[in-house]
């Protein structure tokens, strides 16, 4: 691997999945490395493993959705480290509904940190990438751009949003030599998905893998040290995000084949609750969906 020797890294969600282990990765190329999050205890726990790994590792609680936190966090990093190599945005959350039942509060949430704390995070920290020798800020997107499943409507639309700014962004920065890489994972076995990966509203279709954090950290710590324009993770993939792109009828009908009963029986489950006095769901009981399924009965629907 590339020497990242003196290099800084700040992370916005590096506390948990992803982000986790790229940090770690960063950290054994020889960067500094500075995780953000809202949670002060996995953050810790974060710099603790990089500690033990021999590496450097700062941490700044931040709830990067908020407008102006972004710009707090830059100041500190100005002041302690002078400048930023790379800026990963990886902040986010997931939201899975059938879309007459979606929680609007947690959309909106959805946008503010999925879409709106990139957008914070890049005007804030952009002088210190500017400073930088490796001049990259990497965007953490998702592969349900390019092949989006039903009931994703929440989480796909700041997916889609961040997809846009991105490629506007790398136009604008690339002649000052600053490269903006997507990094588009498919399903990572993290905690941003657990209680939704393979319950009624997230099936994967046969073949899908799920990713390990560290097999996605891998994949995005290479497309920032080969300053790839964009990566769908798996690589083998990104044929298929490619081809659905081109021929969006060939994804209907793929989703349609291999998930051939998979809308109707979540549409029976929903209509379900309207119905029952304590309605029932394979939706995570503590989830945001869940609440909103809970919430979507004739007369207190959004
Ligand atoms: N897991 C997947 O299947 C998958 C697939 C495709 C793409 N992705 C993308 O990969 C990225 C990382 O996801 P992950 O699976 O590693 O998620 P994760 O394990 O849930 O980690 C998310 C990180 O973001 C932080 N975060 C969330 N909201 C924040 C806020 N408002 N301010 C500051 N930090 C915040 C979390 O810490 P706190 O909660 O403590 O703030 C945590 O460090 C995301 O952009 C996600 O959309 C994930």
């Amino acid at each position: 691997m590339q020497s990242m020797q003196s290099e800084v890294v700040v992370l916005i969600g590096g506390s948990g999945g992803i982000g986790q282990a790229a940090a770690r990765r960063f950290a054994q190329a020889g960067a500094h490395v500075v995780l953000v999050a809202r949670g002060q205890e996995a953050l810790e726990r974060a710099a603790a493993q990089v500690h033990q790994a021999g590496g450097q590792a700062s941490i700044l609680t931040a709830d990067v959705s908020q407008p102006g936190a972004a710009t707090a966090l830059a100041k500190q990093v100005e002041q302690t480290l002078g400048r930023v190599d790379v800026l990963v945005y990886g902040a986010a959350v997931f939201h899975a509904a059938p879309v007459t039942a979606l929680d609007l509060d947690v959309a909106r949430r959805a946008m503010d940190i999925n879409y709106w704390g990139a957008v914070y995070a890049v005007q804030a920290f952009l002088p210190l990438v500017r400073a930088g020798q490796r001049k990259c800020i990497a965007l953490v997107s998702s592969l349900s751009v390019h092949c989006t499943p039903a009931f994703f409507t929440a989480y796909a639309a700041p997916k889609h949003a961040l997809h846009g700014f991105a490629l506007s962004l790398r136009q604008e920065l690339a002649p000052e030599g600053i490269r903006v890489v997507l990094v588009a994972p498919g399903p990572v076995d993290t905690g941003l998905i657990e209680g939704y990966l393979h319950g009624d509203l997230y099936r994967l279709p046969p073949g899908v893998p799920v990713l390990t954090p560290d097999e996605a950290a891998r994949g995005l710590v290479q497309a920032v040290l080969q300053r790839r324009q964009q990566v769908v993770l798996p690589r083998r993939f990104a044929p298929l995000a490619r081809l659905s792109i081109a021929f969006p009828v060939l994804l209907d009908m793929y989703y349609r084949w291999t998930l051939r009963h998979w809308r109707e029986s979540v549409r029976q489950t929903v209509a379900a609750t309207h119905n029952a006095d304590s309605p029932t769901t394979s939706v995570p009981a503590e989830s945001p969906c869940h609440q909103s399924v809970q919430k979507y009965r004739p007369g207190h629907g959004p």
